[in-house]
């Protein structure tokens, strides 16, 4: 009797677990919704807009694989990619912020 209980106990503690495994490691699209004010100004949410089309090519993030993206942003931060804005914002993101921002224009 007392065994079945802790079997069950140990069942729900283990799908517990990969649960909250799978939130992690998809993305927080809602959270990054808070933190996308720094990027609206240069990347435009809906199509490609920008506040100076001609100075800047600021490439279309919205719809984007969020796989391609967090590769994208990895790539500023570790230095493999270089623009200096982009450089200098990656530094600035977790690796939460990154994933949850990948969620995020990967929807959008
Ligand atoms: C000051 C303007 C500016 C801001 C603010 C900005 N970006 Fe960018 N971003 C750019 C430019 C310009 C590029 C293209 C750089 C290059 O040629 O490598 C770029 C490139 C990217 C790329 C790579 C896209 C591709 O297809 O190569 C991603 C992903 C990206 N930005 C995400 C973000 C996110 C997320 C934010 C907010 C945290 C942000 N950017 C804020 C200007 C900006």
């Amino acid at each position: 009797m007392k065994q079945k209980l802790i079997m069950n106990l140990l069942l729900a503690l283990s799908m517990l677990l990969v649960f909250s495994g799978v939130t992690q490691a998809a993305g927080d699209a809602t959270a990054a919704k808070e933190k996308t004010s720094m990027c609206e100004g240069c990347h435009g949410i809906d199509g490609y807009r920008t506040a100076f089309p001609n100075a800047y090519h600021v490439p279309k993030i919205g719809g984007q694989h969020a796989e391609y993206i967090i590769k994208a942003l990895e790539g500023y931060k570790n230095g493999t990619r270089s623009h200096p804005t982009m450089t200098a914002l990656a530094k600035s993101l977790s690796q939460k912020d990154i994933e949850d921002f990948a969620a995020y224009y990967a929807k959008n």
